[in-house]
């Protein structure tokens, strides 16, 4: 039985021409600065994102964690959504290895911060407080619809951020999903933020890593930190040669990926028994949730995995599924087809 994996993009495995660069990459000890694929993946992403210069890190935790200690030093604060995956979902790094303290702001269903609330949150000079130094955005927002935040309220975040001398992190696991949503230059949204960190491991389809950008200073220092972690990698050559594939080849395929998202959320919503606003769906993330009395969520998800088909379950009724490079519309429809039969039992 063939499966449909919808859990996540990060599912996604290499393409052929992936394989054959990683197996044809040349090599050398990226810890000496002598790899020569990871620098030309480096370069080639500065370049992409409108930066100075660039780092390959193994993941977007990672990315995040190495940019926040960049920015920041023992005792200051960051700002930052409370559905943040940094926040929700990366094991608490900023305090667990930088002592950095993170508060928190009401992320609203389109995954922005209000602007007002940020500004409250911006501490004052008093001895009783920790330093604010970073506002951190996550365009695409994960745990909101996977929605795009817009290139004006970026530059509104960053206004404000320069007014008040502070600093602004862009958690852009999947900001070529925005830029697709957006229909703009991925430098159009990544230019109001001091640095970046965009996975080359969801929707791009690489097999590992993440790339962190921003101004050459900033990566020197980025360099030390992700020493520190563990993060230097030798041979890395390896990774960056699908990376660099996947900047080449599988950008301008994500639209296909939120053409699927926006026909299952459609689907959905025709199936009684489900319940999803599709029109929250702009990306490649879709969360719907069973409000059918009959059938449990539980059963539900035991279903699909009968037929092959694999979703992620959120809460006691909200799952999550992801349209990405191993979807197809075939899948789409036969995953449709399958929640129809199982909701009428
Ligand atoms: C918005 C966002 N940021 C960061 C990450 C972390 O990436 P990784 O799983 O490579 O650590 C994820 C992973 O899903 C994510 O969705």
């Amino acid at each position: 039985m063939e499966t449909i994996d919808l859990r996540s993009d990060t599912v996604t495995l290499p393409t052929p021409t992936m394989r054959e660069a990683i197996s044809n990459a040349e090599l050398g000890d990226d810890v000496f600065g002598e790899d020569p694929t990871t620098i030309r993946l480096e370069k080639m992403a500065a370049e992409r994102m409108g930066k100075e210069a660039a780092m390959l890190v193994v993941s977007g935790t990672m990315g995040n964690l190495v940019c926040v200690l960049t920015h920041c030093r023992r005792g200051d604060e960051v700002i930052l959504g409370d559905r943040s995956h940094t926040f929700l979902y990366e094991a608490g790094g900023m305090s667990a290895v930088g002592g950095i303290h993170p508060h928190t702001i009401v992320n609203q269903p389109d995954g922005t911060m209000q602007l007002e609330e940020i500004e409250a949150a911006i501490r004052g000079d008093n001895v009783h407080f920790p330093r604010t130094r970073l506002i951190c955005m996550e365009n695409t927002h994960n745990r909101c619809s996977g929605s795009a935040l817009s290139v004006d309220y970026m530059k509104d975040v960053a206004g404000l951020a320069k007014q008040r001398n502070l600093l602004v992190h862009l958690d852009g696991a999947r900001i070529f999903n925005a830029a697709a949503a957006l229909q703009v230059d991925v430098k159009e949204l990544t230019c109001y933020a001091d640095s970046v960190s965009f996975c080359l491991s969801k929707g791009l389809s690489a097999p590992v890593g993440s790339v962190i950008c921003g101004t050459k200073w900033f990566i020197a220092e980025a360099r030390r930190n992700r020493k520190v972690l563990g993060g230097g990698m030798r041979q890395c050559g390896i990774i960056a040669a699908a990376g660099i594939t996947a900047l080449n080849e599988m950008v301008d395929r994500i639209a296909d990926d939120h053409a699927n998202a926006q026909r299952l959320a459609q689907g959905i919503a025709r199936i009684p028994g489900l319940s999803i606003e599709p029109e929250m769906v702009q990306t490649n993330i879709v969360y719907f949730d069973i409000v059918s009395r009959e059938i449990k969520a539980g059963e539900l998800l035991n279903q699909l995995g009968n037929k092959g088909i694999k979703i992620l379950l959120l809460g006691p009724s909200r799952f999550r599924a992801v349209t990405h490079y191993g979807i197809n519309v075939e899948d789409i429809d036969f995953t449709l087809e399958a929640l129809g039969e199982i909701m009428k039992l």
